[in-house]
């Protein structure tokens, strides 16, 4: 049994939208927020409460399969999870804006009582959270000594509190954030590295996001600690925890049977499943449309939206036969990934058994930026656990699209998208992008400048350059290995409503050329969207911009409406009609393979 001491706080967190925040700033160029607090007068992106503090220690603790308690006596488990009645001043707020993250914590430290176990226990833990009076460290000394057999961990924040630093002659084991530590048996921990004192060279951490930081430092304690009682060694020990590190997303962290899988696979290779997605010849096709755009493609062809029609229709696509030389890879949608074929296998393992790697789409459609009509992509909650979870069905690449929609002012002035639509989505399609790597997935980024409205190709061409420069600087930041990345770009086209539209000849010339300009040359390869094109349309400009190479990436195609819209039509609901669909599907993927082959 494990004693964790320390304190449970509660931990909320805001993705400020800062454009829409009343920042004030004195007269240092500070920013400051009025915090005394009504949520709803507020704008972020996302809030998201936990307990941090020791219960993220008890939670790492309780996951790694060990049994362990807290000495905080209002923090208690019921059906729900944990609970706790935290008065609203002592939460710690940690903000989240493009500035960076900040923290406000309350002034008023919580403090820790030593309350001496009924029963001997086998490890005390000093969690980073205590806040120890010299009462309790006298209490806690007294515990030792009377239970010679009880070690004690020690997570040392201030080196300056004295008597919390003559526990350290009692000590088995120190974590320390300050690396001059005068004990052997330490392991040092900075924002993004794991050193065991004198034994292993700092172990890097990448961290999804900047959420977990806060969290950081306890997570990765206990996973060390839980690590070493569990008899791994010191080398496993640091590599699980940097899983755990990598992975965990706010209030839930890995169980030991996640984090070993995990440790153990650092070795697939990324870079060889986005190579295999882009090999020449073949195209992704997108059978990924969400649940809504279902439903507004089957209304328009009065098809009632059931599961049986649904299943029909992705069943049109995916079982027809030979699809394997056509297709490196499909993108499903979350309820055609958990299906099963006719014959009662999952889609995902019928895919792979043809050689076809199955992908996921993973965003969660778009939502508006407050007093905007400018879109941001939702679905970062909880990603790493979804991925996770695609990881174990078998999927082993990721799209997630953002969308941009060009308007023009009265004399063709660009409104939209604004630099702030552009800034905040490439940031989250990096998000999204390290999330899926870490939990080994190729992740598809797509920022599609929608095919709509009247603007000419040449402002097409602008805006495109501009969303790709921000992306590729976003996913440098992010520490994105473009080897193991794709992108999914509109063609450089003038607006559908645009007259006279693009010829082929422009299409294929403006794209290549901004894809030349824009595209770093690591990337694993480009695969076009159709955007709405008709399904000639795509094919005649996916060739006119495949004649403007030799590109340094492979190029190829990843439509969804010019490869299904003919199938839909002719299917239209009516199951009689599939083989008719199945030949219109079919003359779309020889008419574009032709194309790549050319
Ligand atoms: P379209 O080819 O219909 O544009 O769809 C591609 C896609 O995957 C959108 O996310």
């Amino acid at each position: 049994m494990i004693l964790i001491v320390g304190n449970v706080l509660k931990d909320v967190y805001l993705n400020l939208d800062t454009k829409n925040e009343p920042f004030e700033t004195d007269k240092n160029g500070t920013k400051w927020l009025d915090f005394s607090f009504n949520a709803s007068e507020h704008h972020f992106f996302n809030r998201h409460s936990s307990f941090g503090g020791a219960a993220v220690s008890l939670e790492v603790l309780q996951k790694l399969g060990l049994s362990a308690t807290i000495t905080d006596s209002d923090f208690s488990f019921d059906e729900g999870g944990p609970t706790k009645s935290t008065p609203a001043d002592s939460y710690r707020y940690i903000l989240i804006s493009d500035d960076g993250v900040s923290y406000l914590t309350p002034n008023k430290l919580q403090i820790t009582e030593f309350i001496a176990p009924n029963s001997s226990v086998d490890y005390i833990y000093i969690d980073r959270s205590a806040n120890l009076p010299k009462s309790a460290t006298d209490k806690l000394l007294n515990y030792l000594e009377n239970h010679p057999s009880t070690k004690l961990i020690l997570y040392i924040k201030d080196l300056k509190i004295e008597h919390v630093n003559t526990l350290k002659n009692h000590a088995s084991l120190i974590f320390s954030e300050v690396e001059s530590i005068d004990f052997e048996k330490t392991v040092y921990l900075t924002e993004n590295s794991l050193t065991f004192k004198n034994i292993t060279e700092p172990i890097t951490v990448d961290r999804i996001d900047k959420l977990t930081h806060l969290s950081f430092y306890s997570i990765a304690a206990a996973t060390i600690l839980g690590s070493f009682i569990l008899g791994k060694t010191i080398e496993k020990s640091l590599k699980i925890t940097r899983a755990n590190l990598e992975n965990s997303y706010l209030d839930s962290t890995l169980t030991l049977t996640e984090l070993q899988d995990i440790s153990s696979r650092e070795n697939d290779d990324l870079e060889l499943i986005a190579a295999s997605l882009v090999y020449s010849g073949k195209g992704i096709l997108a059978a990924d449309e969400s649940g809504g755009s279902i439903k507004k493609k089957f209304a328009e062809l009065n098809i009632p939206d059931t599961f049986e029609n649904r299943h029909s229709y992705r069943d049109i696509f995916l079982s027809t036969p030979d699809i394997e030389n056509y297709f490196s890879g499909i993108i499903l949608f979350d309820e055609t990934a958990r299906d099963h074929t006719d014959t009662g296998e999952t889609y995902v393992d019928y895919l792979t058994s043809r050689r076809i790697i199955p992908g996921i789409k993973v965003d969660q459609g778009l939502e508006k930026f407050k007093g905007s009509d400018e879109t941001y992509t939702k679905g970062l909650d909880n990603l790493p656990r979804r991925l996770r979870e695609y990881y174990e069905m078998g999927l082993r690449f990721a799209k997630w699209r953002a969308a941009f929609n060009i308007t023009l002012s009265e004399n063709g002035e660009i409104i939209t998208p604004s630099d702030n639509a552009i800034e905040e989505n490439c940031r989250i399609l990096a998000e999204y992008a390290r999330a899926c790597q870490s939990a080994g997935l190729v992740p598809i980024v797509e920022p599609e400048v929608v095919y709509q409205g009247n603007y000419n190709i040449d402002t097409c061409a602008k805006i495109t350059a501009k969303v790709l420069d921000t992306l590729f600087k976003e996913l440098e930041n992010f520490g994105i290995n473009l080897r193991a990345c794709i992108l999914k770009c509109n063609m450089i086209l003038a607006g559908k409503d645009y007259l006279p539209s693009s010829t082929p000849e422009e299409v294929g010339q403006k794209t290549a050329e901004i894809l030349k300009d824009h595209v770093p040359e690591d990337l694993a390869g480009i695969v076009f969207l159709s955007g709405g094109q008709t399904p000639e349309q795509a094919t005649d400009n996916l060739a006119a911009v495949l004649k403007n190479g030799p590109f340094p990436w492979p190029i190829t195609f990843s439509f969804a409406r010019a490869i299904q819209d003919p199938a839909l039509f002719s299917w239209s609901g009516d199951n009689n009609n599939i083989e008719k669909a199945r030949q219109a599907f079919l003359d779309r993927l020889i008419a574009n393979k032709t194309v790549l082959e050319d």
